[in-house]
């Protein structure tokens, strides 16, 4: 899989890059580069954002400063790109990423992360450019490199042989093999801690009971038992 990620603010991905998951991942052949917007804008100055019409507070990143990025890292027309690219601009009003969606990424080929600062993009990116608005959470961050960040990690620690434990990405929390719902608890040792118990099905060996108990606390974690 290949992810761009177009930012303001590539330094902010330093950090992220460096983590084993993701040294993983791009180890296997994946890709994840950052794209910097201002090395490419057609104004002058280093100039991306400008003043919104009708007036507020704020500044908005401009859609032909985008264009100029998109079309600059990949040749072609920028208002084509989306056909056969997944190009996602990060908004606190788009479509809500979940588990779901981060499935549906982990399948794509090549996916394009746009990042929006001050007061977001022009909203022609998200009508023309971008093949989806999405959101992290309905709360409003400074931009869209931690909302990339987020999603870069949930999808990538999907690819096979990123997490280095195959089973624990079978049965984990928003699972088809936990109907959805969220985990069950973990417990490890000491089974006794100031007299806190481990749950005895957990200790008794019934790995048939075990099974059950599990589903049914991540069922009631889902509140639907
Ligand atoms: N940019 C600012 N806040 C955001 C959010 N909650 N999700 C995605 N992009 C954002």
């Amino acid at each position: 899989m290949n992810i761009d990620v177009f930012t303001l603010f590539p330094r902010w991905f330093d950090w992220f890059l460096e983590q084993r998951h993701v040294r993983n991942a791009l180890e296997r052949g994946h890709e994840l580069e950052t794209v910097d917007i201002r090395a490419t804008t057609p104004l002058t100055a280093g100039q991306v954002d400008d003043t919104p019409y009708g007036g507020g507070a704020g500044m908005v990143i401009r859609v032909d400063v985008v264009e100029s990025a998109l079309r600059a890292r990949y040749g072609a027309d920028p208002l084509e790109l989306r056909r056969h690219r997944r190009v996602i601009a990060l908004a606190p009003g788009g479509r809500q990423f979940d588990e779901t969606l981060a499935s549906e990424l982990a399948n794509e080929k090549e996916i394009t992360l746009l990042c929006g600062r001050y007061e977001g993009f022009d909203e022609r990116v998200n009508e023309y450019l971008a093949s989806d608005v999405v959101s992290i959470g309905p709360y409003v961050l400074t931009g869209g490199e931690l909302p990339a960040m987020v999603m870069c990690d949930a999808v990538l620690r999907k690819l096979p042989g990123a997490l280095g434990h195959e089973d624990s990405a079978l049965e984990e929390s928003f699972s088809a093999a936990l109907e959805g719902a969220p985990e069950y608890p973990h417990y490890t040792r000491p089974a006794d801690w100031h007299g806190y118990l481990v749950p005895d099905v957990l200790t008794s060996g019934d790995h048939g009971k075990v099974r059950e108990w599990r589903l049914e606390q991540s069922r009631r974690r889902m509140g639907q038992a």
